[in-house]
C-alpha cells in the first residue's frame, strides 16, 4: 500500500479482538518509533510496552473512559523534557513535539501491519506514574491499545468530520 493510501485509510479503531499480537509485530512497531526524527536527534522519549495481564489492568485503571477491550498490547509513550532540545529564542521545550512524531510513526506502522489502534490521550498521567514510578518526569501524551480489528469494527463519525481544505491550508 502506498503511503497516501495508508494515511487515508487508517482510522481510530475502538473494537479489537483478543487475537495475540506477535513479538515480530511488536518489534516492527518499535522499530518504526525508533526511526522517528527528533530535534537534534536527542531522542528524548521512552516507549513502554504492556503485554502482561497485570500491566494491562493497571493501564486500564488509569483511564476514566471505558477502555478498549480486549486489547493484547498497550504502548505508552512519554517525552523527556530533561533531554529534549530547547529553542533559545523563546525557551520552547520540544519533548512533546518529538514524542508526537514517534507516536505518529507507531500509529502508521500499526496500520501498515494490518493491526488497529486508537490514540488515547484521555488518561490520568498522575495515576499512571503512581502505578509505574519509572514514568515520573516524562510528559505522557499517548496510550495505544493495539490488536486486530473486530470484524464489525468501523470508523466513528468523527473520522469523516473534516474541516475544509480552504480553512486548513493557506498558500502564498
Ligand atoms: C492527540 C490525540 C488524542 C486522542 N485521544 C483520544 C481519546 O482519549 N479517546 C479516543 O477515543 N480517541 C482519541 N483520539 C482519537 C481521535 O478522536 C481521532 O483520531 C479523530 O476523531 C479522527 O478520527 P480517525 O482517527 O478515525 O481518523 C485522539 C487522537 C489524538 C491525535
Amino acid at each position: 500500500m502506498d503511503f497516501l493510501t495508508l494515511a487515508k485509510t487508517r482510522y481510530s479503531c475502538r473494537k479489537l479482538t483478543d487475537r495475540p499480537v506477535s513479538e515480530e509485530q511488536i518489534h516492527a512497531i518499535l522499530q518504526a518509533g525508533l526511526a522517528a526524527p527528533t530535534a537534534c536527534n536527542n531522542q528524548p522519549f521512552k516507549i513502554w510496552v504492556m503485554t502482561s495481564e497485570e500491566a494491562l489492568a493497571k493501564v486500564k485503571s488509569a483511564c476514566k473512559q471505558p477502555f478498549i477491550q480486549p486489547c493484547p498490547v498497550v504502548f505508552v509513550i512519554g517525552g523527556d523534557p530533561k533531554t529534549a532540545w530547547v529553542r533559545d529564542y523563546d525557551g520552547k521545550n520540544f519533548a512533546d513535539v518529538d514524542a508526537s512524531i514517534v507516536e505518529t510513526h507507531l500509529l502508521l506502522e500499526i496500520a501498515d501491519l494490518g493491526l488497529a489502534t486508537t490514540w488515547i490521550g484521555h488518561f490520568d498521567p498522575e495515576k499512571l506514574c503512581e502505578l509505574f514510578p519509572d514514568m515520573n518526569g516524562y510528559s505522557l501524551t499517548a496510550l495505544f491499545a493495539v490488536g486486530y480489528p473486530a470484524e464489525d469494527a468501523s470508523p466513528a463519525m468523527a473520522h469523516t468530520r473534516c474541516r475544509s481544505e480552504y480553512e486548513l491550508i493557506k498558500r502564498y
